[in-house]
């Protein structure tokens, strides 16, 4: 109803709000030396930063919806749970691209999306330092700084670029699998393969039109919730890696252009992907 359309419109402005002053933080904090440190394995960084920004977002999202929920991601590496129930939650990547910020990689982005009985409302995803604010209302499009987007119509996989990332494990037989999903993609042959090191800018891109599809295996619910929306708003596709529907706390998805490219890129990587121990099935 109109009342509740108010409140979601007012929630997204304060999300646009509170990504851009995150993304001062980001900007300011890659002119100082950046303290590192590790969480799950060597590779999985975390600098004070992100705890910083995140600590921000919440705050101030609680002064003005004391009610709604929240899963961050580095709330959950604390200690907090990630349940994602029907209550108002937003959902929070303060930094996607740690690896970047830390290197100064200029892919930096922060992702917040915001959910309602499960299903994403809206979403916003601040690229720093591109300064390029994306934004997606549910049945009202995608934008980027204001202009709508679109994705790009190409249904020939052979004349695209695909995105996707090589994760944080180093265990052999897991990297064995990402490359022979990647081998048969690289081999179709496509134009490309890219990543841009953060999960949200990849779907952004496929939302801009500048690639058509961005698949990866092990994300997790903060890195897809704002962008999955973003994607779908400008007329792409989400798909599991096995072909049905997305489901959000999976940790794997495939974004496409349309459901033709969508469909190539399962076909190719998903006998890979039931070899491997983070693409959990679901229950
Ligand atoms: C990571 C980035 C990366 C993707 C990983 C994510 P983080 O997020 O999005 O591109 O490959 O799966 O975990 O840790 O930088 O927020
Ligand atoms: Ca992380
Ligand atoms: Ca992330
Ligand atoms: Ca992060």
């Amino acid at each position: 109803n109109a009342i509740m359309a108010d409140i979601w419109q007012s929630a997204m402005d304060h999300a646009v709000t509170v990504a851009r002053k995150a993304g001062e933080i980001v900007r300011g904090a890659l002119k100082d030396e950046r303290t590192v440190m590790t969480k799950s394995c060597a590779v999985d960084l975390v600098t004070q930063t992100d705890q910083k920004v995140e600590q921000l977002i919440i705050q101030s999202v609680k002064e003005k919806f004391p009610t709604h929920r929240f899963i961050g991601e580095e709330s959950v590496a604390a200690g907090e749970s990630c349940i994602l129930s029907d209550d108002p939650t937003w959902i929070i990547d303060p930094i996607d691209g740690t690896t970047n910020f830390v290197h100064a990689f200029p892919f930096v982005a922060v992702s917040i999306g915001f959910s309602i009985n499960k299903q994403v409302e809206f979403g916003v995803v601040y690229s720093c330092l591109e300064d390029k604010m994306f934004t997606a209302r549910r049945g009202k499009g995608a934008f980027c700084n204001g202009e709508p987007l679109q994705v790009s119509e190409q249904a020939d996989i052979h004349q695209a670029i695909v995105a996707t990332e090589f994760g944080s494990s180093r265990d052999p037989a897991a990297v064995d699998h990402i490359f022979r999903s990647l081998r048969n993609i690289l081999c179709l042959p496509v134009h490309g393969v890219r990543g841009a090191g953060t999960a949200a800018i990849n779907m952004c891109l496929v939302a801009s039109g500048c690639v058509e599809a961005y698949y990866e295996i092990g994300i997790h619910v903060w890195d897809v919730a704002a962008g999955s929306l973003i994607v779908s708003e400008a007329g792409g596709v989400l798909m599991d890696v096995e072909g049905g529907d997305m489901d959000l706390m999976s940790r794997r998805i495939v974004a496409a252009n349309n459901r033709t490219i969508a469909e190539r890129i399962v076909k190719e990587i998903v006998s890979f992907t039931l070899q491997r121990d983070d693409a959990p099935l679901q229950s």
